[in-house]
C-alpha cells in the first residue's frame, strides 16, 4: 500500500504544508514550574518535526494573565509574558529546519470551570460564563482509564461495578470519594470534582477578546505559521457555547448567537489584527456528548459563523471533561471522523483536520474518501514520533502502536512529568538529541563554524 494521499501537500491560508499528517495539540506537561515553555518543550516538538509531521499543532497555550484563569494544577503552558518568548522563537526556528515542517500555536483564553485555583491564591476561583461547577461522571470512563484511576487510588472499585451503579448509588459513592480526596489530595480534588466558577463580567470578557488578538499577533511575530483558537472540551470558550455551563441573561448567554459571541468576537478581532491571509482556525468539539450540552447541529452553525468571522481552517474534536472516556480520548481510533464532513460542509469547504488515528490504512482512507483534509495523531504521536517517516518509507510494521493506556493523560492530571508505556523517550526528548538534532541545514553551518574554529590559536 502506498499511502500517497497522506503525502499530498495542502494549503491552509497562505501556508503550504508538505503532507496531510499533523500532530494533534497535546499538553505534555513539560513547562517549567512557573508554567512557561523551556528546552523540554523545544525538544518534544523537534523530535516530532524530525519524525516527518507536516504540521505541528502546539499544546494549548493560555494567554490569560489573570489569577482566575485557573490552570494551576495541570500544566498551564502560559503565553502571557514576553520574557519567555525567546523559547518559542527558538522552538519555531528548530521545527522549521526539518524539511519545512510548519507549526501553529493553539491559543486559549483560559480553562473556565475546568480550571483550578492558582497555587499562590487558592481562594481565587476560576472565571466562567456562569457559577455552575462541572460534574464528572465516572460511569462515563472507558477501559483505558480504569488502570490509571487505580493507580491514584488502589482502593477504587472495578469500573464494571461503577458502571452498574444507579444514580443514587453513584451519588453516594462519588460523595464519599470526594471527601477522601479533599482530605488526602486537595489539588486533585479540584480537578476531579471541580470548583464553582465566578461569573465573569462583560468588561472582563471583552478584555480577553482584545488580549487574544494581541497575543495571536505576537505568535505570528515569533514566526509561528498559524494560530488555532482552543474552543473544544468544555474549556472557557466551550463553556460559553454550552447551555450546560452558560446560563447568563446578557448578550453572552441565552440564544446560540449570544453563547457564540465570545468565540466569534475573538475570531473577528484576531483576523482584523493579523490580516486577511494568515492561517487562523478554530478547534471545536463536534458534539459535547452530554445531556443538555451543545450538539452537532448548533456546532455546525458556529462553524459557519466562524468562517464568516475570518477563520480559514477547522480542527475537529468531541466531548468535554464531563465525559473524558468515550469523548475526547477514546480507546479505539477513527471515532472523530464522523464530525469532519459536517465541519467541511458548514465551512463552505475550508480545510479540516481530524485526530484519533493509529493505523496508516485507516488514516489514508479518511483522506482519500474526502471525509477530512488532514489527519492528526495525538497519543500515537507520543508513542511513535516517527510515524510519518516510517509510513512514507513503507516501514509500517516498525510503527510503535499506542495502546490507549492513558498514562500520558493521567500524568498530566496528577502533575507528573509525561510518560508513555510504549516510548521511554517520551517527555525526555532533550536527553536524546541524537534522535532529533540532525537537521542537514544546521549541520552544514555548524561544520563550517567548526572548521574555522579549529584554526584559532590554542590557549
Ligand atoms: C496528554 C494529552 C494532552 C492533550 N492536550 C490537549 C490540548 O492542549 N489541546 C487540545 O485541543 N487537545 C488536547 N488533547 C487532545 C488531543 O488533541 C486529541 O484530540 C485526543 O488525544 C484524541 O486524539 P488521539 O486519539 O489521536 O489521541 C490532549 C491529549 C493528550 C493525550
Amino acid at each position: 500500500m502506498s499511502y500517497s494521499a497522506l503525502f499530498e501537500p495542502i494549503e491552509i491560508g497562505n501556508v503550504k504544508i508538505k503532507n496531510r499528517i499533523a500532530m494533534a495539540p497535546m499538553n505534555p506537561g513539560l513547562t517549567g514550574p512557573n508554567g512557561y515553555h523551556w528546552d523540554a518543550n523545544t525538544a518534544w516538538y523537534a523530535m516530532r518535526a524530525r519524525g516527518g509531521f507536516g504540521l505541528i499543532l502546539t499544546e494549548c497555550c493560555v494567554m490569560n494573565p489573570h489569577r482566575w484563569q485557573g490552570s494551576e494544577v495541570l500544566n498551564p503552558s502560559l503565553f502571557t509574558d514576553y520574557r519567555y518568548y525567546r523559547f518559542h522563537s527558538e522552538m519555531v526556528k528548530l521545527v522549521h529546519r526539518y524539511n519545512g515542517c510548519k507549526i501553529f500555536m493553539q491559543l486559549s483564553p483560559g480553562w473556565g470551570r475546568q480550571g483550578h485555583p492558582h497555587v499562590e491564591s487558592p481562594d481565587c476561583p476560576a472565571g466562567g460564563p456562569s457559577a455552575i461547577p462541572l460534574e464528572i461522571d465516572m460511569r462515563n470512563l472507558t477501559k483505558g482509564w480504569e488502570k490509571q484511576m487505580k493507580r491514584i487510588n488502589p482502593m477504587m472499585p472495578d469500573l464494571e461495578l461503577i458502571k452498574g451503579m444507579n444514580d443514587e448509588e453513584y451519588r453516594a459513592f462519588s460523595q464519599a470519594g470526594r471527601e477522601v480526596m479533599a482530605r488526602e489530595n486537595p489539588e486533585l480534588c479540584h480537578v476531579f470534582y471541580g470548583d464553582t466558577p465566578r461569573e465573569l463580567t462583560v468588561a472582563e470578557i471583552v478584555d480577553l477578546e482584545d488580549r487574544f488578538a494581541l497575543r495571536a499577533f505576537d505568535a505570528f511575530n515569533l514566526e509561528y505559521d498559524g494560530v488555532e483558537v482552543h474552543a473544544p472540551h468544555g474549556y472557557l470558550i466551550h463553556s460559553f457555547l454550552s447551555p450546560r455551563s452558560n446560563q447568563r441573561h446578557d448578550e453572552y448567554g441565552g440564544s446560540l448567537e449570544n453563547r457564540a459571541r465570545f468565540l466569534l468576537n475573538i475570531v473577528e478581532k484576531t483576523r482584523k489584527k493579523i490580516g486577511p491571509d494568515k492561517a487562523f482556525g478554530v478547534r471545536l468539539s463536534g458534539d459535547e456528548l452530554m445531556p443538555g450540552g451543545i450538539g452537532n447541529e448548533e456546532i455546525k452553525q458556529v462553524v459557519s459563523w466562524c468562517r464568516d468571522a475570518g477563520a480559514n481552517f477547522f480542527d475537529v474534536s468531541q466531548g468535554s471533561y464531563e465525559n473524558p472516556g468515550a469523548a475526547f480520548a477514546p480507546d479505539g481510533e477513527n471515532e472523530f471522523t464522523r464530525w469532519a464532513p459536517g465541519f467541511k460542509e458548514a465551512s463552505g469547504g475550508l480545510p479540516v483536520i481530524t485526530p484519533n488515528f493509529v493505523t496508516p490504512a485507516v488514516a489514508e482512507h479518511a483522506v482519500t474518501s474526502g471525509q477530512t483534509d488532514m489527519i492528526s495523531l495525538g497519543r500515537q504521536a507520543i508513542a511513535d514520533p516517527f510515524w510519518p517517516a516510517k509510513v512514507k518509507e513503507g516501514r509500517v510494521d516498525d510503527i510503535v502502536k499506542c495502546v490507549r493506556c492513558q498514562e500520558c493523560y493521567m500524568n498530566l492530571i496528577i502533575s507528573h512529568w509525561l510518560e508513555c508505556t510504549m516510548n521511554p523517550t517520551a517527555g525526555r526528548e532533550k536527553l536524546y538529541p541524537e534522535l532529533w538534532l540532525d537537521t542537514p541545514s544546521l549541520e552544514k553551518k555548524v561544520n563550517l563554524f567548526k572548521q574555522k574554529a579549529s584554526k584559532l590559536p590554542q590557549i
